[in-house]
């Protein structure tokens, strides 16, 4: 049995170009960068190099990135470090509901300090009112944080616009660009963006490397105290085997962005089109206008069946998909995702990720459109949800047995 892997939105391969470049960096060249001699001066051209390579990718100056340790510490830096840079402005902070928690919880922590923290609602299909958020601006504004796209439905939020808005009113305005980066164009400047974060494991870097675009100039209050790394910005060594494969990374995903959408779009679609219309009771959590969803990313709820328990069969046959965010899983609460779209909490509970790649292909989407009929009515069937036909009544007796009014 050969594994399929569509949890891609989760964790990715490091590419081999990536774990090549990376390499030389573990024994050969191995200094400090901040130190003075050789050994240091050996690998300091590979983090300018790198930090070139992102700042392609975004569209931004090299000046402008700061390398750190993954998304989560990126969007913690980005949040706390403005709330204390301008907390002489303001207390008040612009969020959606379905951030992922390395925003949620970090807001969460603010509110206990004080913070003022609105979470914008979404509409069935995931979506912001922009009406709503020009609305909830106040003279205590002081961030608007909105991802770029979001990790369990794959949405993509109209980030230009709402930089606008940022722009009309005077509020920084950062975005998780965690998923969204590597799968459709993420570019800074045009969006109007202050702080963009993004993370190596998601575009085919290792774990443990991501970077924060900080537009020049920004004032924030210091995160991580220590060194005097990235310009006083970031203390601690750094990483650099995984900077240098962050850089190269970034440049992969540049160069074969139209390629991989157009590639893993059309596999996604088949994989979407399929389930809709040979498995009965199935719904799309989402936009239901592929446009609008990054072009890897389906998500389905089958009705009846717990998540989880879908995800143990399809580990039987080798294929790894998600309920649920890979850091949720594990908990009984439906996501917080389907929750704000107002998802019924049965079918939120049976909420599927399949998130493809460029490694995928359609012997594996065809795979998992073979097994997946049946999976879905065995587990159906061990359901007590599920209703099964009832028997045809034989008189009007039976019909009042089963507590039914003939026609
Ligand atoms: C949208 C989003 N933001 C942030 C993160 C956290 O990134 P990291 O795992 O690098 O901390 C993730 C990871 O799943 C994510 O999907």
């Amino acid at each position: 049995m050969k594994n399929i892997y569509m949890d891609n939105n989760a964790t990715t391969a490091v590419k081999p170009q990536v774990l090549e470049a990376m390499l030389p960096y573990f024994c050969e060249q191995f200094g400090n960068p901040s130190s003075v001699h050789w050994a240091g001066r050996m690998v300091g051209g590979a983090i300018d190099k790198a930090r070139g390579q992102v700042a392609e990718l975004l569209n931004c100056s090299s000046a402008e990135v700061i390398f750190l340790s993954c998304g989560s510490e990126g969007d913690n830096y980005a949040i706390k470090g403005t709330a204390d840079a301008l907390k002489e402005k303001g207390n008040h902070i612009i969020t959606t509901s379905v951030e992922h928690p390395a925003v949620l919880e970090t807001c969460e922590a603010l509110e206990k300090d004080g913070y003022d923290v609105t979470y914008l609602n979404v509409d069935q299909n995931g979506m912001l009112d922009l009406v709503e958020l020009e609305a909830a601006i106040t003279d205590k504004t002081i961030l608007i944080s909105v991802m770029w796209a979001n990790n369990e439905t794959g949405n993509i939020f109209p980030i230009e616009d709402i930089g606008q808005i940022a722009k009309k009113h005077k509020v920084r305005f950062h975005t998780d660009a965690v998923q969204a980066v590597g799968k459709i164009p993420v570019d800074v400047r045009k969006a109007n963006v202050d702080m963009a974060v993004i993370s190596g494991h998601k575009i085919g870097a290792p774990k443990g490397i991501g970077a924060m675009y900080l537009r020049r100039g920004t004032k924030i209050s210091r995160f991580m105290h220590g060194g005097h790394q990235e310009r006083n910005r970031r203390a601690g060594t750094h990483n650099v085997p995984g900077i240098v494969g962050l850089g190269i990374a970034c440049e992969l995903a540049q160069q074969s962005m139209d390629k991989d959408y157009a590639y893993v779009r059309d596999l996604r679609d088949t994989l979407e089109n399929g389930i809709l219309s040979t498995i009965p009771e199935v719904k799309l959590n989402g936009h239901p206008n592929a446009d609008f969803r990054l072009p890897n990313t389906l998500n389905v709820s089958f009705n009846y069946i717990e998540g989880e328990s879908l995800l143990l069969f399809f580990d039987m046959k080798g294929i790894a998909a998600s309920s649920g965010s890979a850091c949720t899983s594990g908990s009984l609460e439906p996501s917080h995702v389907m929750g704000a779209m107002g998802v019924d909490i049965v079918l939120a509970h049976s909420s599927t990720r399949f998130s493809l790649g460029p490694d995928n292909n359609r012997d594996e989407v065809n795979f998992i459109l073979q097994e997946l009929p049946a999976i879905v009515q065995r587990l159906r069937e061990m359901s007590p949800l599920y209703k099964r036909d009832e028997p045809t009544p034989l008189s009007c007796d039976d019909c009042r047995m089963v507590n039914k009014v003939c026609a």
